[in-house]
């Protein structure tokens, strides 16, 4: 059995004494018995994507890196009479991925969404970035998507079913200046996606990628300005509702990519 995948840590599990709970959602609605984690699911595009999975009655874990972001998410989706928890999680390190994987086992049994949303944006020219702040980008948004990506497909492939979606970003198909990691980060999401559906669409196996141009994932209340027309940004709340809706479809119909974009920036 190979390292790092949900089987093995199923079976570490089990030999720990856990159990397979079998996952009862209280809700009704269309992803009703579904369970997901979002990492990134703290703030941002990622809290949003993690309400609207809620409201459809998914079972969902939060995962992010600061504790206090990570219980105002759950208090916020769970008052909206949401199923959630949080993980804290480092997405960069496969210690804290195997962690955030087994409390989701034993919390709810399995694991049929992934979205792999956690990101770190860096603008900076490449003369004055340091390893540390290259390898704290590419780690997030690239190396974390592997490792969770690698430990939930083995069951996702033995059972035939499974949706992973990667939030990826205008900036992984046409980079600027002064965005050398991010957009390294990013262009390496979108190759690992596709190579990854080649791997394992034989299996029911839908990877969905979802790429927004400029998004306003504040909750400021200045963003109220602007409705729409000239200026006008995208919000989280659209983003979330282009993953719910490509993951609602039925299991047969793969969105391979979505590019969202401002109407009129
Ligand atoms: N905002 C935009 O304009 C835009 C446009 C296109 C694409 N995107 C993409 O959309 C995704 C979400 O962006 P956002 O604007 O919502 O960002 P955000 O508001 O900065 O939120 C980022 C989320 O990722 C978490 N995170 C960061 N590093 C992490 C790590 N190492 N391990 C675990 N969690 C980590 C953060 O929590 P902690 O910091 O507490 O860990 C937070 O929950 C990213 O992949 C981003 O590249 C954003």
């Amino acid at each position: 059995m190979r390292a790092g995948t949900l089987r093995g840590i199923l079976s570490n599990m089990a030999k720990a004494g856990f159990s397979k709970k079998s996952s009862e959602p209280k809700q009704t609605g269309s992803l009703s018995g579904k369970v997901a984690v979002v990492t990134g699911g703290s703030r941002g595009i990622g809290k949003f994507i993690a309400k609207r999975l809620a409201d459809e009655g998914a079972s969902v874990v939060i995962a992010g890196r600061t504790l206090a972001d990570l219980k105002s998410a759950v208090e916020e989706i769970s008052t909206a009479g949401g199923r959630v928890i949080a993980v804290q999680t480092d997405v960069s390190s496969e210690k804290s991925v195997h962690r955030l994987l087994s409390k989701t086992l034993t919390e709810f049994g399995t694991i049929d969404i992934l979205i792999n949303n956690a990101g770190q944006y860096m603008e900076k020219s490449l003369t004055e970035m340091s390893l540390e702040e290259w390898n704290g980008v590419i780690g997030t948004n690239l190396t974390g998507p592997f490792l969770l990506t690698r430990a939930v497909l083995p069951e996702m492939m033995e059972k035939l079913d499974g949706t992973i979606v990667m939030i990826s970003s205008t900036s992984g198909k046409r980079a600027k200046a002064n965005s050398a990691a991010y957009s390294a980060s990013k262009f390496g999401v979108e190759g690992f996606s596709e190579a990854l559906l080649r791997e394992v669409r034989d299996y029911n196996i839908r990877v969905i990628v979802v790429t927004p141009s400029a998004v306003d994932s504040s909750e400021r209340e200045s963003r109220q300005i602007l409705k729409g027309g000239k200026g006008a940004r995208l919000r989280a709340e659209d983003v979330a509702e282009t993953v719910v809706a490509a993951i609602k479809l039925p299991p047969r119909a793969l969105v391979r990519e979505v590019e969202l974009w401002a109407t009129n920036p």
